[in-house]
């Protein structure tokens, strides 16, 4: 018989859904569109999917919404991006409000400009004690980066070798107080993390739809959810 503890029937909803938001470009493209409008569309995907997990319990929503990589795009397209976010933080406040929702991030937000880092301490302390879905927004995050840095703060602490296991380095990691992502979605039929919480998906379920991100629906997440549900949990264990 397998350990309990290795063979998990996914019987439960996902505790923490991480989200890789892909496509708005080719969306917009598609569309004789502009960049810009697909990321828009983005934006508004991603406020009726926030509204959604939360209507349906999940505790921890992640969104990838720019990477650190991301800062090579055009400037026009990272300021657009940048501006978005900062209209997105405002004008959902009372949402999360309504819905008891707690904004926090992950990644190397020092490196966003002034005005978003402004809009986002202003939306995290005000939602700080909600206790609700818990949506963490990826900024300026990749998985690497955030594992160096960590290793430079592990450093930084003159921590003895011996004592450096793997609950050290979570306890390091942007991640510290968060379950690792149960499920992963991915839009628009890319197969890759794309540097998405490396460490933390190590037995993350994927989820891969075709579908790009503006076109994305409350019943393929829940479709997405349904088929983490079928799937057989072995974290490396035996069947
Ligand atoms: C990838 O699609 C998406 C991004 C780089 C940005 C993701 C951001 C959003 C969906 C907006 C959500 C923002 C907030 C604040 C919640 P892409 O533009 O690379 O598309 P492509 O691969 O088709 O070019």
């Amino acid at each position: 018989m397998p350990k309990e503890s290795t063979m998990q029937k996914t019987s439960m909803t996902p505790t923490h859904i991480g989200i890789i938001m892909d496509g708005n470009g080719r969306w917009a493209q598609a569309q004789n569109k502009s960049r810009s409008h697909g990321h828009q569309a983005g934006v508004k995907k991603a406020i009726e999917i926030v509204k959604h997990a939360s209507h349906r319990n999940i505790r921890y929503l992640t969104l990838y919404a720019f990477s650190n990589e991301n800062w090579s795009r055009p400037e026009t397209e990272v300021s657009t991006l940048m501006k978005l976010l900062k209209e997105f933080l405002f004008s959902e406040l009372p949402t999360f409000i309504e819905h008891d929702v707690r904004l926090t991030t992950i990644g190397d937000t020092a490196k966003l400009p002034f005005f978003a880092r402004e809009a986002l301490n202003h939306v995290i302390n005000k939602t700080q004690n909600h206790q609700g879905l818990t949506l963490v927004l990826a900024l300026s995050y990749s998985g690497r980066n955030e594992i160096t840095r960590a290793i430079q703060a592990i450093c930084k602490a003159h921590k003895n070798p011996m004592d450096i296991d793997e609950n050290c380095i979570s306890s390091y990691l942007d991640t510290k107080n968060m379950p690792d992502p149960d499920l992963i979605i991915r839009t628009s039929g890319e197969f890759r993390t794309s540097n998405f919480l490396l460490w933390q998906s190590a037995y993350s379920e994927y989820y891969v739809t075709q579908t790009f991100w503006p076109d994305f629906t409350t019943t393929e997440f829940d479709t997405a959810i349904e088929d983490f549900i079928s799937r057989d949990r072995r974290f490396g264990g035996v069947a």
